[in-house]
């Protein structure tokens, strides 16, 4: 199946196998069925078998699923190998966590820098990068050339920034700024992240257990 024919939906499964068969991998399991994948990550065994056979199946019948293959296969859709250059805009209380949190390099991306409006926060060191002032940005694009950004500014302030990013060649966004970046710059590829989605699906389901 041609790379574009894939699903979204599919799509937006592969972390999570990808998230398991590591978690399996790393507990020492070799190979696995789609029955009991199934039972571990709550999707039905004809959903596996299916998404799966999206990118060519990876399984042999009655053997199951290789963990450690299967494992690096989906790392390899999903581009984990690679290492996107990606800048940071925003360095507040969001901005700041998520880049010491969250671990890039295992996820196909390479952090260069890390930007913020603020002066008092020039040169404050987050996860052995230095913070540095907004203003240093276009240069910093010029010579760097990073691909990715990841937004963590007000929303009111990000239209300025991602127009420039994108003029910069910023062709993947990372957007925690609730700002609809996608309805105008239709070919960028955006990611939009809101935890109070989240929040309120958990409010739906403790209203209706
Ligand atoms: P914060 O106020 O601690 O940090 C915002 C930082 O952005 C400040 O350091 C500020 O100087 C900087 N900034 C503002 N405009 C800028 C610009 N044009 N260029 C460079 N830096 C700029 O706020 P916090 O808590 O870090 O939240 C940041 C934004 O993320 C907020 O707008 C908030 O609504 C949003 N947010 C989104 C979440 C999500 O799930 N999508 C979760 C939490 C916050």
């Amino acid at each position: 199946m041609a790379k574009n024919d894939i699903s979204m939906a599919v799509i937006k499964r592969l972390p999570r196998y990808y998230r398991f068969l590591g978690e399996m991998k790393r507990a020492g399991v070799q190979r696995i069925s789609s029955g009991e994948l199934s039972k571990r990550m709550g999707f039905t065994a004809s959903q596996i078998r299916q998404d799966l056979n999206c990118f060519g199946g990876f399984g042999q019948q009655g053997y199951g699923y290789n963990v450690a293959q299967l494992y690096k296969e989906i790392g390899k859709i999903l581009g984990v190998d690679k290492k996107a250059k990606t800048v940071l805009i925003g360095a507040g209380n969001l901005g700041r966590a998520v880049a010491a949190h969250m671990s890039f390099e295992e996820r196909g991306f390479n952090l260069i820098g890390i930007f913020d409006k603020n002066e008092a926060l020039a040169g404050q060191l987050v996860r052995n990068l230095p913070i540095r002032h907004i203003d240093g940005l276009y240069d910093f694009c010029r010579d760097n050339a990073p691909t990715v950004a990841v937004l963590c500014i007000p929303g009111e302030h990000a239209e300025v920034i991602t127009d420039e990013l994108v003029r910069l060649g910023v062709k993947g966004f990372w957007n925690f700024s609730h700002y609809d970046i996608a309805a105008h710059h239709p070919n960028v590829a955006v990611e939009n992240v809101h935890l109070s989605d989240s929040l309120m699906t958990l409010s739906y389901y403790i209203n209706n257990l």
